[in-house]
């Protein structure tokens, strides 16, 4: 794309995402509804993929990992134990004169209100817990205070042991979880970059100690690996270490998968050693043991963590930016999301040349055969070149037309989305076509 392209791509990926159905702003008809989203037809389908992506790659393709789906509503022993309760917590100031409130350490200059430009009008700052409160039950009192978790890791944490007895693993190894958090985030923005309401990928690799800067520099690598097989260029993506100040409460290390949004580098994923913080803090607080004898060695230890954790709703934005491309096609231009197939929402889209019968017919029977083994679209409607572009702002790698040839010759034209290059293929054949040309 040209540099002028780049500087509006947000506002672009903004509106296709709406136009074509990945993202709707929430409660639209009511205004909205302060920063939340919903997934549209195309959008659940493009998260889920980024989802499962995440989990062939972290689970089903390894021996050491095994899932978890915990709950997201929690009492608050956990949160105490954590730290969170008294540490997880943004610098909330407030401006006097327009009274907007700001994250501190996100404002460019801290004596400038970015929202009225007075300066030295910013209130002391204040320590802001991010964590959503609600109560389990009708009464509402502190005994029933839960919170929405602000991260799946805890569940982790929580279960290492119900784990450890019943998986038949032990260190090294990891409990993975993909799921809801909640954070009552300060300033939300940047469309689904920073939510109230979001997906989060998380893994907790349990090590032994000596083990743990060796496992951190691996985590590292296979992440930012990650982004890269699935079709991140290289130079839009960075790995990089946090400052010592910067480190969370339970870190001894942490390195963030950085991607280049259009407003510049951001977060996208962040590896963490958290070392025995984490299980220490929960066998003191509730009494278990959350530790492993290691028989070969005759020894017990605490096993650190290493933690990638990344963020599906933010991770799935970027991969619409950076597959996001527009050319021109005689004349005209053409848009067109260069999604890797794993991830594209649509594999296949069957499109027969015309709404009549008898094409009708034998299109739903190569929609039913191809339909079996991916998530296909059938468009009849509009001129076909439409359809294509349609597609194209989809990112579905392959068109499958059914014309009036082929009544004649029971085969298909088959249309690449990169190269539009079109070939004729039988249809007793295209399940093994497409199968072959993506490549799953
Ligand atoms: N368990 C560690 C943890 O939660 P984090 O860096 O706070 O670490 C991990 O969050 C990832 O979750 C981030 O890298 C980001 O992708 C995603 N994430 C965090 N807060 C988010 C928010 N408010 N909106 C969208 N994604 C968010």
């Amino acid at each position: 794309m040209t540099e002028a392209h780049v500087s509006d791509l947000m506002e672009k990926a903004v509106n296709l995402s709406k136009r074509r159905g990945f993202i709707f702003p929430s409660a639209e008809i009511y205004g909205g509804f302060r920063s939340t989203y919903d997934y549209g037809p195309i959008g659940v389908l493009l998260l889920r993929n980024v989802k499962d992506a995440w989990w062939r790659s972290m689970v089903q393709l390894r021996h050491d990992v095994v899932g978890l789906d915990a709950s997201i509503l929690t009492p608050p022993a956990v949160w105490e134990a954590s730290g969170h309760l008294q540490n997880f917590t943004d610098p909330l100031v407030d401006c006097r004169k327009c009274n907007e409130r700001f994250r501190l350490d996100k404002l460019d200059d801290p004596d400038e209100c970015p929202n009225c430009h007075e300066r030295g009008s910013f209130t002391e700052a204040r320590q802001f817990n991010l964590m959503f409160s609600t109560n389990a039950g009708p009464v509402e009192s502190a005994a029933t205070t839960a919170y929405l978790r602000p991260e799946t890791a805890q569940g982790m944490f929580t279960n290492f042991a119900n784990v450890l007895n019943t998986s038949r693993k032990k260190p090294p190894f990891g409990i993975a979880q993909v799921g809801k958090s909640f954070r009552n985030e300060i300033t939300p923005g940047n469309f689904v970059f920073r939510t109230r309401e979001f997906e989060q990928m998380e893994m907790e690799f349990f090590v032994p100690p000596a083990d743990a800067d060796q496992w951190y520099e691996y985590w590292c690598n296979e992440r930012f690996n990650w982004y890269l097989e699935l079709g991140i260029d290289a130079d839009k993506l960075r790995l990089r270490p946090h400052e010592a100040d910067e480190l969370s409460h339970y870190a001894r290390a942490t390195s963030d998968v950085e991607f280049m949004f259009p407003w510049g580098w951001d977060e996208l994923e962040g590896i963490a050693n958290r070392g025995d913080f984490d299980l220490n803090a929960h066998a003191t607080a509730s009494g278990e043991k959350l530790d492993f004898f290691d028989q070969a060695n005759n020894e017990r230890y605490t096993p650190y963590v290493i933690e990638p954790a990344a963020g599906a709703t933010r991770t799935m934005m970027a991969f619409l930016l950076a597959a996001y491309d527009e050319e021109e096609v005689r004349g005209e231009t053409r848009t067109v999301l260069r999604l890797h197939p794993r991830l594209a929402p649509y594999k296949v889209a069957v499109l027969p040349l015309s709404k009549k019968p008898e094409l009708s017919g034998v299109a739903t029977e190569v929609l039913e055969a191809v339909q079996r083994h991916w998530m296909v679209d059938y468009d009849e409607t509009q001129a076909i070149g439409r359809r294509y572009r349609r597609q194209d702002e989809l990112g579905t790698p392959y068109c499958v037309t059914v014309d009036f040839d082929t009544l004649d010759d029971q085969a298909v034209t088959v249309r690449e989305r990169d190269t539009m290059e079109q070939v004729r293929v039988p249809i007793a054949d295209l399940v093994a076509h497409l199968t072959a040309q993506l490549a799953l």
